[in-house]
């Protein structure tokens, strides 16, 4: 099967993966174990989004910007850091999709109700403040008082994906995901494929079903067993891999995983006479109709009972044959339900109780410094690979030596490893009672690791780094920097491009890049015409950047992404440019900015602190960047090499306008149109102000997936919420509630 660009369309369906024809080169592998974790973790962000928008193009659009050599150059880097640093493998790499089949694939099916989410529970006691609000609302005694016509539905948390079934007449007509709650993907013809969803109920009713698709653990083990034959990256997780397969563009694919379903909701109207009104009421009518329901659950008569359940799943919960990762506790009478309502797009009436992360026991085989981009230096610890939370671990960071040495960690000890928040892996404590006495504590080199120039740690602070601006772990990571997607985002400059040009010299300055010639870029593996010209050409797009890009491309030490745009904002504040005046080039308004911060730095350095966020600290590094000859001609040569700049409107005049004016917005959790930077940028771009913190303040909180604290904090004071379409049509300008 084979697409207008004549790639395998959906390389699954053969029986193969993107990856199956991209072995892991092992010399690429090793150049991306020599990254800092740091610098691995944002060339992570990169490849995947850059090959997230690729597949976008090519499967979603029929529209490929690259070739199949680039697409597989940029997958193969992916795999390469994915296989050196395991803990980045995320559920939304695009390494974990077979066949890469992206949203947009499918139809979109709008919800007859909103799919609902969930708010967390993470100790008894929040349980029991969960009953606490239960009973207020409902006018019941409060605990311990007994209160009979109160009761709960435990069930197990199912770590799978979330599906909404239509069944008419008895039939199965239309499945979809969750997707944003209010819509999600047509995915019929994969549920049909999975035998435990039956494709006629037991009477001929008209109903909607929700429940949870997952994959087993024997079928995941089994998968990766082959994937780990194949020399593939392993899928990070069941729920993970689950969701990957029910999301494939040819139900073939999915068929041949052995997914399966419990059902815990039941939405059938004019029912009456069929159910009793009840949450442990609908279970059972649910498996009556022949849908699979799970049975570890109880109806408890108390919160104390619920309790009790979760205690005794704790530990059980790993001997059953698919994942859970909590308790969905249920107020059991619909009526009550109704009374309790749903506040921000979760139901008061029920409540997720999360199980602590998982701890496992490994050893720390090696510590190892690795050199970051600024030439910080970051012990790594080096693990006998061990599995937690459903995913190997390799390589853990310390982040520090102080750290390191609270935590008293050394070389061969027995270590407890977590994975916070489920996903970067932690090393908690060492088993003092296990040591030997043959481990080893910890040092940091003398010299560093990559060029041997001394090591320095200032007076007071914590990191140890590299000081030689010209070590070649720093610049590397510096060009990544550079040309990555918070830079000058040049596309198609991955690693594997980016060090053979620096190591034939064709780079030496950023400059360079945008002196390439297409026969320079020719010369380069894999390179041929075609590739060269697109490189060639992506280059030339990339000289007109947004301001705030460019100064963040520069790399300033402690000058992050959100410091550059404020900095960028500054600069045209204090600097309107005039109307007869070019952007770029050696007379326009970048050469006039390039020698303002020169002479604020060498005359009046204190005016840094007026760029919002920047204090005396920023500032000084800001007043040592621009005032250092050999560093501050990196803008005057980005100038002459043609480098021009989009100008952001002084923030008056977009605060007057903009669709957001004068309001504060508040973005938690996970976005899936938008990182938080992007959201952020957003925000700012309709005249309005992104703020870390709720407060009665706050004019929205816009909340995504797995939104925590911050969304309790906005509902109790009554800060209104948005999900990201309420966002979307804010941002448009439209009225967000509707
Ligand atoms: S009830 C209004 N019951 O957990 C009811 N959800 O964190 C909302 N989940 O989106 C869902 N097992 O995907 C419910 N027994 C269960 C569940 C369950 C897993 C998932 C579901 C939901 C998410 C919320």
């Amino acid at each position: 099967m084979t697409d207008t660009a004549g790639r395998a369309a959906d390389p699954a369906a053969d029986g193969t993966t993107e990856s199956d024809r991209l072995p892991v080169d092992p010399a690429l592998a090793e150049a991306m174990a020599a990254l800092d974790t740091e610098a691995a973790a944002a060339r992570h962000a990169d490849l995947a989004a850059r090959v997230r928008r690729a597949n976008e193009l090519y499967h979603g659009q029929d529209a490929p910007e690259l070739t199949d050599a680039e697409y597989d150059a940029l997958f193969r880097d992916l795999v390469a850091l994915e296989t050196a640093f395991p803990q980045l493998v995320t559920p939304d790499s695009p390494t974990q999709r077979v066949g890469g089949a992206p949203s947009g694939t499918f139809d979109e099916v709008r919800h007859r109700r909103p799919m609902l989410s969930l708010s967390n529970a993470f100790s008894h006691d929040e349980l029991r403040a969960f009953d606490t609000r239960v009973r207020r609302v409902l006018a019941l005694p409060p605990a311990p008082e007994p209160a009979p016509e109160l009761r709960y539905v435990a069930e197990l948390k199912i770590d799978g994906l979330a599906v909404s079934l239509r069944y008419e007449r008895g039939r199965f007509v239309q499945g979809a995901t969750r997707g944003d709650g209010s819509t999600g993907e047509d995915v019929t013809a994969n549920l049909r494929t999975i035998r435990a969803i039956p494709e006629r109920l037991t009477e001929p009713a008209t109903l909607d079903v929700r429940g949870e698709v997952f994959m087993p653990r024997s079928e995941f083990a089994r998968i990766n067993a082959e994937r780990e034959e194949a020399g593939l990256p392993l899928y990070a997780n069941p729920r993970n891999s689950g969701a990957g397969s029910l999301r494939q563009k040819d139900p073939e694919v999915t068929a041949r995983r052995l997914l399966s379903a419990w059902f815990y909701q039941l939405l059938e109207e004019g029912a009456d006479g069929r159910q009793d009104g009840t949450q442990s009421g609908a279970l059972e009518r649910l498996e009556g109709l022949g849908l699979p329901v799970n049975p570890e659950r109880e109806l408890a008569p108390d919160i104390e009972a619920v309790i009790a359940f979760t205690e005794g799943w704790r530990e059980r919960r790993h001997e059953l044959p698919y994942e859970t990762d909590g308790v969905v506790v249920k107020v059991d009478r619909a009526d009550q339900q109704e009374r309790l309502g749903i506040v921000s797009r979760a139901p008061r009436w029920a409540i997720a109780y999360k199980y602590p992360p998982e701890q496992v026991e490994t050893v720390v085989e090696d510590i190892v410094p690795y050199v970051g981009r600024t030439g910080t230096l970051t012990p790594v610890a080096h693990l006998q690979a061990a599995k937690v939370a459903g995913s190997t671990v390799a390589r853990a960071t310390l982040h520090n030596l102080d750290e390191l040495r609270r935590k008293d960690i050394r070389i061969g000890d027995r270590v407890i490893l977590q994975k916070a928040g489920d996903v970067i892996p932690e090393v908690v404590r060492p088993l003092v009672e296990r040591r030997t006495g043959d481990e080893r504590v910890f040092e940091m080199p003398d010299g560093c690791p990559v060029c041997g120039t001394p090591v320095v740690r200032d007076e007071g602070a914590v990191r140890h780094y590299c000081p030689n601006p010209a070590c070649p772990a720093r610049v590397s990571q510096e060009f990544q920097h550079f040309v990555g997607r918070g830079g000058m985002d040049i596309e198609g400059a991955g690693w594997a491009v980016l060090t053979q040009l620096l190591q034939r010299g064709l780079v030496r300055r950023r400059s360079d890049f945008f002196r390439l010639t297409v026969e320079d870029l020719m010369g380069l593996d894999r390179f041929g015409a075609k590739s060269a010209e697109n490189l060639h050409r992506s280059i030339e797009r990339a000289r007109r950047r947004p301001l705030g890009r460019i100064i963040n491309a520069l790399g300033i030490a402690q000058v992050g992404w959100q410091t550059a745009i404020d900095l960028g904002q500054w600069l045209v504040e204090a600097l309107p440019p005039r109307d007869d005046e070019p952007v770029g080039g050696p007379g326009g308004w970048l050469a006039r900015a390039s020698a303002f911060l020169k002479d604020t730095a060498t005359t009046a350095p204190e005016r840094f602190e007026a760029v919002m966020g920047v204090g005396p600290t920023v500032a000084a590094t800001l007043t040592a960047y621009f005032s250092d000859p050999s560093t501050r001609d990196a803008l005057d040569e980005l100038i002459e090499a043609g480098i021009d700049a989009e100008l952001p409107a002084p923030r008056a005049a977009v605060a007057a306008a903009g669709p957001l004016a004068g309001r504060t917005l508040v973005v938690t959790g996970t976005l899936e149109g938008f990182s938080r930077e992007e959201a952020e940028e957003a925000i700012r771009g309709g005249g309005g102000k992104p703020s870390g913190s709720v407060s009665k303040k706050t004019d929205y909180l816009v909340a995504g997936e797995n939104a925590g604290s911050k969304l309790a904090k906005a509902e109790a004071l009554g800060v209104p919420v948005l999900d990201e379409s309420g966002f979307r049509r804010l941002l448009a300008g439209d009225d967000p509630s509707v």
